[in-house]
């Protein structure tokens, strides 16, 4: 033990959200949701991610009185209250997620855009283009790719995992499986809540990725259009010269 990894062990996982046509799968995104708050939110914070956003489509689609109730469930502080004193108020929907309350968690709201994660074959990038981001299938393998040995560093304990760059992370493993239990009775193994919040924070990095996907289609479809069109054209201008 002691050294790092040559590379790391990245799963390629697959999710709804990938390909040309792939879209987040609502109630995959509202239990990720369920998964970070009960379990990440503890060290992590979402700060660029407002509550509003989880009532909208294409994303977890939360009914306007559960996202009222989720924020609620919320404290912020607020500068105004007081008389300009500032005072602690119940959050709402146009309030941002905590940031991190572990001074060395990150934040988690852009993480699975941050971390490419899946490669494939010879680093080319072809399955990030085919198979989408990687960042999830890296979250997944992370949450996964615990050893079970630890070692302490100056004070710190580090845990052994396949999937972090340098082979030993200063997180503790967060999930064993079982570790929330969900309404609509989807398994709660250690990968398949992995997969949950992991889709629930490809959701927070790109919140707009189906109205990404069909506008890059359409862009798609125009440029054949034109190339068919061009293609025609100039068959015509140079047909008397043939
Ligand atoms: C780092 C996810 C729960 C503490 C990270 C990273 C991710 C992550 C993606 C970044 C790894 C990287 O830099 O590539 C999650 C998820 C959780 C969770 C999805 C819930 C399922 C927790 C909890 C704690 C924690 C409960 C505290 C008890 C940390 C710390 C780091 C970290 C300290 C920095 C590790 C380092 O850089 O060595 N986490 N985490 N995490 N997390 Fe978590």
């Amino acid at each position: 033990g002691g050294g790092g990894h040559e590379e790391s062990h990245i799963t390629d996982y697959s999710f709804s959200f990938e390909g040309p046509f792939g879209s987040y799968d609502q109630m995959q995104l509202q239990r990720g949701l369920q998964v970070f708050t009960e379990i990440c939110s503890a060290c992590h914070g979402l700060r660029y991610v407002a509550y509003r956003s989880l009532g909208q489509s294409g994303g977890p689609d939360l009914p306007d009185d559960q996202v009222r109730a989720y924020a609620a469930f919320y404290e912020v502080f607020d500068e105004s209250l007081l008389d300009g004193e500032g005072d602690y108020r119940p959050a709402t929907p146009t309030d941002h997620f905590p940031e991190s309350s572990l001074s060395n968690a990150p934040d988690l709201s852009l993480m699975a855009k941050a971390r490419a994660g899946f490669h494939g074959p010879y680093g080319l990038g072809i399955n990030q283009f085919v198979r989408g981001m990687g960042g999830p299938e890296y979250i997944v393998s992370l949450l996964n790719g615990y050893t079970g040995e630890q070692r302490e560093e100056a004070g710190a304990v580090l845990y052994e995992n396949t999937a972090f760059p340098s082979g030993w992370i200063a997180m503790a493993p967060p999930l064993y499986g079982d570790d929330v239990s969900f309404e609509d009775g989807s398994p709660t193994g250690q990968v398949d809540i992995a997969q949950d919040v992991a889709a629930f924070l490809m959701w927070t990095a790109e919140p707009h990725l189906a109205a990404r996907k069909s506008a890059g289609f359409v862009g798609f479809l125009m440029l054949a259009v034109l190339a068919a069109l061009l293609y025609l054209t100039n068959k015509r201008i140079w047909a008397p010269y043939k």
